[in-house]
């Protein structure tokens, strides 16, 4: 295995998985459109073309260009709540993604692939912490878009030999200084960059959506994942997949959960700032509690976490603080 595509690795967590394939010394390709990624996140020793994943002729001259080994696709829409209000938008370019790429990768006789998937694919969990085995019902057409696709990702299993690994993340975080990359959305959803963006002074206070939740601060838990974990994980699902590794979804999670209070605290010790916080009405389709099993993932991955809460938000922080208009491409 030398050759990977990496769809989306423009991306914040595809940035992160192609920096460590180039420096574990894989030939890496990036196919991104750019339509929410960087430019400058994919550093020396990456190939960047430009393309849309949905547009089969791009694809193919990739898959012609480069002897692929296998691929990695993160490229999609992930806003939830744009996904509420505009569910086609999401299924036409996450399904339809997800198909070309798979039909690339069948004419081209390409069979393994590693894709992003989501802790949304759960929908309310039944309990926690959350098993790949446990009931899999999206709140939102976001998930639904990602568990379309692992559904399709089964039979194209079963019908052409393509073995996948799905990865469910949790909530990714933290950045890569040595390689200079970081999180930059528009709009950005995300608690951790926008207390971040409180404490560069970008934004005058935190708005906590809803503080009446059944946990002990009544603020919402959720499981919080450094991005450089995340790539490692990747990693070591390609090696699982090229071993002979059978098909699966695998959470990825550190198996913690903090509180968003939690979050603003931690990131108030860390920047040394005061970070103003004002509760605010609740999110539509937030869950009180998400977090992982990462279990499965230990054992058949042999993946372990490294990084915890303080090392995610340092890391998140010194990215914000050097880059505080992101990649500033507008
Ligand atoms: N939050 C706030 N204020 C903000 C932003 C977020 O209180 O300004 C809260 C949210 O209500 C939530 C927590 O902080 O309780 C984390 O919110 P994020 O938006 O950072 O992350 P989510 O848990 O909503 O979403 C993450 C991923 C999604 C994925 C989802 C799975 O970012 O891609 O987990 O449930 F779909």
């Amino acid at each position: 295995m030398k050759t990977i595509l990496v769809a989306g690795g423009a991306g914040y967590i595809g940035s992160h998985m192609t920096a460590l394939l180039v420096e574990k010394g894989f030939q890496v390709v990036v196919a991104d459109n750019l339509s929410t990624g960087h430019r400058q996140a994919v550093k020396g020793g990456a190939a960047l073309r430009v393309g849309d994943v949905r547009d089969a002729a791009f694809l193919d001259r990739v898959f012609s260009e480069f002897a692929i080994d296998a691929v990695v696709n993160f490229a999609a829409f992930s806003l939830v709540g744009e996904s509420v209000t505009d569910p086609l938008k999401y299924y036409g370019n996450n399904v339809g993604g997800a198909v070309s790429m798979l039909t690339a990768m069948k004419d081209h006789g390409v069979d393994k692939i590693v894709f992003s998937s989501t802790a949304a694919t759960y929908g309310e969990p039944e309990k926690q912490p959350i098993e790949e085995t446990d009931r899999t019902d999206p709140t939102n057409p976001y998930g639904g878009s990602k568990l379309a696709i692992e559904g399709l990702l089964k039979w194209c299993d079963r019908a052409y030999g393509i073995r996948y690994a799905a990865l469910r993340y949790f909530n990714a975080a933290g950045a890569n200084g040595e390689a200079d990359i970081g999180e930059d959305h528009h709009p950005e959803t995300h608690l951790i960059p926008i207390v971040l963006q409180c404490a560069l002074g970008k934004r005058e206070r935190v708005g906590i959506y809803g503080d009446d939740y059944p946990t002990p601060d009544g603020t919402c838990v959720r499981d919080y994942i450094h991005v450089r974990d995340l790539a490692a994980a990747h990693l070591l699902a390609l090696e699982y997949l090229d071993r002979g590794g059978q098909s699966g979804a695998f959470n990825l999670g550190s198996g913690d959960g903090f509180s968003v209070k939690e979050i603003i605290d931690t990131a108030r010790q860390v920047t040394g700032k005061p970070i103003p916080a004002v509760t605010e009405p609740r999110r539509a389709g937030d869950p009180s509690v998400l977090i992982a099993s990462n279990a499965k993932a230990r054992e058949v991955l042999g993946w372990a976490p490294e990084r915890g809460l303080e090392t995610i938000i340092a890391d998140a922080w010194a990215w914000h603080s050097g880059h505080p208009d992101g990649y500033g491409e507008g």
